[in-house]
Order: C-alpha cells, then structure tokens, then sequence
C-alpha cells in the first residue's frame, strides 16, 4: 500500500484556552488511489482537521502532533515551502465554492493561476492546458473567457475542482464540495471526482456528513464525533457492521426504504472522558 499521509496524534486547541480540544488525538492514513471520507455532525472537527492539514488554521488555533506527507514532517517546514506544496501536491476544494471563486477574475485566469505560479506555464501552453482541464471537467473550453457569476452552481463546482486539480496533487482534500448541489448534480460531480482520482492516481480526503456520498464513493470512512474519531474502518465494515454508538445514531438518520427518517438521541456520555 503506498501511503501519502500520515497524521499522528493531532490535536486542536484555541489559543486562549489549551484544555479544550477541538480535534483530540486523531490519528489517520491515506493512501494512493484510495478515497476516506470523514463523516460527522456539525462542529465535529472534520474541517479543522482538513485545514490543519494545509497548515491553514486560524491563527486564534493551535495544533499538535505529526503530518507527514510523502515522508515530510508538514510542522518542519517554513511558509514559503509549505506555499509550494498548496495548490501543486496538495489540492483542496473548499466548502464554500461560491466565496472561493473570484468573481471579477474569468475562471480560465483563475484556472491557469496555479499553473503559472506552481509550473511556470504561460502564453500558448497555458491556454491549451487551461482548455483541457475545463474539457476534463466538463466544460466547453470556450467557457474560459466567463466570469463566475455566468455560470450555474455546478458549473463552478467543476472550475473549482479543475483549480484543484490543475498541478495534478498526489493529495486531494475536498471538504463538502457537493453540498450546496441538487442531486443529479451532486451526483454527476461525485462521478468526476472518482474518475479525476483514479486516473490521476490520488488519494482523496472526501468531508461529508452525507453516508450516500459516502456509500458512493468512500473506500474507507473516517467517524467524527466532538472532535475524536470514534470509528475508522473500510466503507463495507462501517456500513455494514458499525460498532460505535454515535456512528450507528448516524446511520439511523439515513432515510430508509421508504424515504423515512429515524432520527435517533445522541448522547454525550459516548467519548471517552478528557
Ligand atoms: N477559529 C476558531 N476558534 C474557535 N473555535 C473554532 C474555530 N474554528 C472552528 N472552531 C470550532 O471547532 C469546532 C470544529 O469546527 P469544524 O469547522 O472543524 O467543524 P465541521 O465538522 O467541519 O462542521 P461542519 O459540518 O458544520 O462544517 C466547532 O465547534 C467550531 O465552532
Ligand atoms: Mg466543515
């Protein structure tokens, strides 16, 4: 199995009160051509822990333990060469597409931004790299002169996603990327993403709190719950045979059948005491 990423014992703490942890003790491993996703109620932690990844947490946090990536302690290294791992060997799709686009810049310019920063390309080779991965994404090429604002909501999803995938990442951490989608969308964009992964051979760090998102696409899942992580385990053990309480809660709210929700207590008592 090739590992990617490795994350030790990472905990998440403001600033101004260390004792108590937004992320606690989470440990995890990624892998080449494989998809985790990290499923969770709200404020469980799950885009911290992305973020905290790509060294972008607010400055208000702090973070301990280890991320390595491709045998690099992530902690060890300055700004400027954590800059050129952003965006080039890691690509990220944030949970806000909308806010993350900007809408006075045409999204060709924005899609050979990272191009010209991370590979040098520029004039003719720019604008045929910047056509092909709008065609890889599912956009006519002749798209790239629009602004955000001229496109639907899927739409900038995919230019998002062509951003993220520009400098080919070994590593691709999309937080939510569907969830302002309607369903077909959500689902033709989901399909891309596996495609882009396999063919790219990536890993993919998938944040949902959808588990049809997950059942789609996840090789391995990833359970958060106030911070920890309570259950982690290929998708058919988690699915299939949950053993955590908060995770079959969960599961429980999935509509069954007949399109009906069971929502289930969760109780707090679950974790382990601090
Ligand atoms: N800058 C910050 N200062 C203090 N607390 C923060 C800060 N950023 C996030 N938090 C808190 O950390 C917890 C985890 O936040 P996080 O954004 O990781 O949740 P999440 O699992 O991604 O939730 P969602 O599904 O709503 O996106 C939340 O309780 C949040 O309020
Ligand atoms: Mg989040």
């Amino acid at each position: 199995m090739s590992e990617i990423l490795n994350i030790q014992d990472l905990n998440i703490y403001p600033a101004n009160a260390p004792g108590r942890y937004l992320v606690k003790q989470a440990s995890l491993s990624l892998a080449r051509g494989k998809t985790t996703c990290i499923v969770g109620e709200s404020g469980s932690g799950k885009s911290l822990t992305a973020l905290s990844i790509m060294r972008l947490l607010s400055p208000q946090l702090r973070m301990q333990g280890r991320v390595v990536f491709q045998g690099q302690d992530l902690s060890q290294l300055s700004e400027r060469e954590m800059q050129a791992i952003r965006g080039r060997q890691i690509g990220m799709i944030f949970q806000e597409p909308m806010t993350s686009l900007n809408p006075v810049l045409t999204i060709g310019f924005q899609i050979g931004e990272p191009l010209q920063t991370h590979l040098a390309l520029k004039g003719a080779a720019l604008k045929q790299k910047v056509a092909e991965l709008l065609t890889q994404v599912g956009i006519d090429p002749t798209r790239a002169n629009s602004y955000p604002d001229e496109l639907s909501g899927g739409q900038r999803q995919r230019v998002m996603i062509a951003m993220s995938i520009a400098c080919q990442p070994a590593l691709l951490i999309a937080d939510e990327p569907t969830t302002a989608l309607d369903v077909t969308v959500q689902a033709q964009v989901l399909r891309l993403l596996d495609e882009l992964k396999q063919r790219l051979n990536m890993a993919m760090l998938f944040i949902t709190h959808d588990f049809g998102v997950v059942a789609d696409i996840a090789d391995d899942v990833i359970v958060m719950f106030r911070g920890e992580i309570v259950e982690a385990g290929p998708v058919s053990q988690v699915l299939d045979a949950p053993q955590h309480p908060y995770t079959r809660a969960l599961l429980a709210c999935v509509p069954d059948a007949e399109g009906k929700k069971v929502l289930q207590p969760i109780r707090y008592d679950w974790l382990t005491p601090a």
